[in-house]
């Protein structure tokens, strides 16, 4: 027998109030009730990044929590990066510039790993960097071209960009 909880939970900005069954996990939440599909799933037991989000400032793995831990948090998603429709997150112009990206399943994870990462670590080295993702899997680009976006992410942000 299914058991529901009443949560609200702020999600790139917006505030969501729903029923949710107590087992379902924050990235279905998100993905399902929310329309969010940014948020991938790869794996589904906290292994390879791609369901990445921040929680309150710091990142998770959505596939391991549970939506009604989410309770009275703030959630950002990759959908949430760009500051406007016009606009992409100079760390998804960076991606885009130095090919960081080719079949995009694991990006959502990886920027949202990164935008944490670049928050704290505004000049990093190319070693702190290859660190930084080490918890995200990427089966496409050899991850030459996501460290090379990062770097220049750095850049760009140190810039104000
Ligand atoms: S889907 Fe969450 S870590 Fe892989
Ligand atoms: S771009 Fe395909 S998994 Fe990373």
């Amino acid at each position: 027998m299914s058991e529901t909880r009443n949560i609200a939970v702020t999600v790139n900005g917006k505030r969501y109030e729903r029923s949710v069954d107590v087992r379902l996990t924050l990235a279905d939440f998100l993905r399902g009730p929310l329309g969010l599909t940014g948020t991938h799933l790869g794996c589904e037991h906290g292994v390879c990044g791609a369901c990445t989000i921040l929680v309150d400032g710091q990142s998770a793995r959505s596939c391991l929590m549970l939506a009604v831990q989410a309770n009275g948090h703030e959630i950002a998603t990759v959908e949430g990066l760009a500051p406007s429709a016009e606009r992409l997150h100079p760390l998804q112009e960076a991606f885009r510039d130095n090919h960081g990206l080719q079949c995009g399943f694991c990006t959502p994870g990886m920027l949202m790993t990164l935008v944490e990462f670049l928050r704290d670590h505004p000049n990093p080295t190319e070693g702190e960097v290859r660190v930084a993702i080490s918890g995200n899997l990427c089966r496409c680009t050899g991850y030459q071209g996501i460290v090379a976006a990062a770097l220049d992410a750095a850049g760009r942000m140190r810039k104000g960009g």
